[in-house]
């Protein structure tokens, strides 16, 4: 199929299409599609296509009902309306036209009064390849209700940065110059970006239409904490970064994946533990807690209300999870103990089976007498604890066996030992790098009453463990509901 490069059009079609286009609302690309659509379907005599496969429906009239269910994103290209407020973050937004253009997006700009005081029509027309809007009342888009059409002609409205006035504006349901004009009119997602000076994010009105929005559906990202534009200010008020705004915004607009464990709750442990000889030493291993982190995102992103109880270790938490920090084996226990009741506890930390039976409460001193001698004692088994309740005890519990040999045998006898349902055995030998790696291989050994299903898994990544271990749970859930 030939290419149509509307750089190479003769100079009069070019700028009668840049005008009709800017007229539309549109890109000169999606205007000549509409142009070459209607001029099938019209003179061509084309049969309707079932599914229009074009990015740009025809503008809805501007007396069409806006009330309804918020619309879903139509396949094709995504079309996003950015609403910029006047607050100092409003140079990011300029950014983030792009970062939403990167996932595929048309983006049409909006810039409120008092955000042009921060950044200019041309910047956001030059990164969006489009008019931008600024003016409720302007006759070159207003002659067809310009503003309904920005309100209904996209997939998702995305304010950024919303500044504490708009934010409020919206929640009154104001609708006094054009950006408010289209949040009132729009029947699509909303997200909001909020960047503000901590004062004001905390301020108790700021609070009123936090809660009011949240009620109202409108979806937020942000604000983060951080250092603010004021000089020597910092705390929870900056906007998301770009990238952040971006992917909330995909997330929106992609059709969401199945959420197999929604409805569950779901506990995991991870990494190692750290037990104390002194105020200033420990004993530790090698766990970097990567597999437990990756079965919580796993398990969050299938649903899952997430607990992750972590020992010590360098890694963010995921996303939407609820996680809580320890650092001794009996510290894990108790925490997994407030974090329960749970339908499922999977125990993936590398809990030290041992602790110093005399912790010294000052630092211990190089002596004369040489080394102190360290007396160990057996820490709480929190696997066989959990597994042995005679109440609460979650309907499917899921031990780790990290081995370096017999790895099938010896997971075998814990999983007896135990008295776990399942047991995920991986060989962490040093060959195999798995301690501290981001690959893992490992066995699945399932109890059935009194026999034992084995699944072996071929190398994969930690994260694809992790997704795959979460399908095997939702699969046996599915079963026995
Ligand atoms: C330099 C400067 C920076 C500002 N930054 C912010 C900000 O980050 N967040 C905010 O809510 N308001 C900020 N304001 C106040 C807003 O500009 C003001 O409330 C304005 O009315 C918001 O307009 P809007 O509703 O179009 O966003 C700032 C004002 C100035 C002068």
């Amino acid at each position: 199929m030939a290419n149509l490069t509307i750089r190479k059009l003769d100079d009069v079609l070019k700028s009668e299409l840049r005008q009709r286009a800017a007229a539309n609302g549109r890109s000169m690309e999606d205007e000549v599609r509409v142009i070459l659509r209607d001029a099938c379907h019209k003179r061509l005599g084309f049969a309707e296509p079932a599914s229009a496969g074009l990015s740009v429906p025809a503008p809805p009239a501007a007396d069409e009902p806006v009330d309804g269910p918020r619309a879903q994103p139509q396949a094709g290209t995504v079309r996003v309306t950015l609403i910029v407020g006047g607050g100092i973050a409003a140079y990011k937004a300029m950014d983030l036209i792009r970062r939403l253009k990167e996932r595929g997006a048309d983006v049409r700009v909006v810039l409120t009064k008092a955000a042009q005081q921060f950044v200019t029509p041309l910047t956001a027309s030059a990164l969006s390849h489009q008019r931008c809007y600024t003016d409720l009342f302007d006759p070159s888009s207003e002659f067809d209700a310009g503003h309904i059409r920005l309100a209904r002609d996209c997939d998702l409205i995305v304010v950024a940065p919303a500044t504490a006035d708009l934010m409020a504006k919206i929640a009154g349901g104001h609708a006094d110059d054009l950006a408010t004009a289209i949040l009132l009119a729009t029947n699509r997602q909303i997200l909001l970006a909020p960047a503000m000076n901590p004062l004001m994010w905390n301020n108790a009105a700021t609070r009123r239409n936090v809660a009011q929005l949240k009620q109202d559906g409108v979806a937020m990202v942000g604000p983060n904490a951080g250092e603010m534009a004021e000089r020597g200010e910092a705390g929870v008020g900056r906007m998301a970064e770009p990238t952040e705004i971006a992917v909330a915004a995909e997330a929106l607009w992609r059709p969401q994946p199945p959420k197999p464990l929604l409805g569950k709750r779901v506990l995991i442990t991870a990494g190692p533990t750290h037990e104390p000889i002194d105020p200033v030493r420990y004993i530790a291993n090698r766990s970097s807690g990567k597999q437990g982190y990756a079965i919580a995102a796993a398990a969050a992103a299938a649903g899952a209300e997430v607990a992750l109880i972590s020992g010590p270790v360098e890694l963010r938490a995921p996303a939407g999870v609820d996680c809580i920090r320890v650092e001794s084996a009996r510290e894990m226990l108790a925490a997994v103990q407030s974090a329960l009741p749970a339908d499922v506890a999977i125990f993936a930390a590398a809990v030290a089976d041992w602790r110093v039976a005399a912790e010294g409460m000052q630092k211990l001193k190089k002596g004369a007498g040489g080394p102190p001698p360290l007396q160990l004692t057996e820490n709480p088994d929190i696997l066989a604890t959990i597994s042995k309740l005679t109440e609460g005890r979650p309907p499917l519990v899921i031990g780790f066996a990290a081995e370096t040999e017999n790895l099938i045998d010896n997971a075998t006898a814990k999983l007896a030992r135990k008295g776990c349902d399942w047991i995920v055995a991986n060989d962490v030998s040093p060959a195999t790098g798995v301690m501290g790696g981001d690959r893992n291989t490992v066995h699945l050994l399932m109890r059935h009453d009194a026999a034992t299903d084995l699944e072996s898994w071929p190398l994969m990544t930690k994260d694809e463990v992790a997704t795959a271990l979460v399908a095997r749970i939702a699969q046996a859930m599915a079963v026995h509901a």
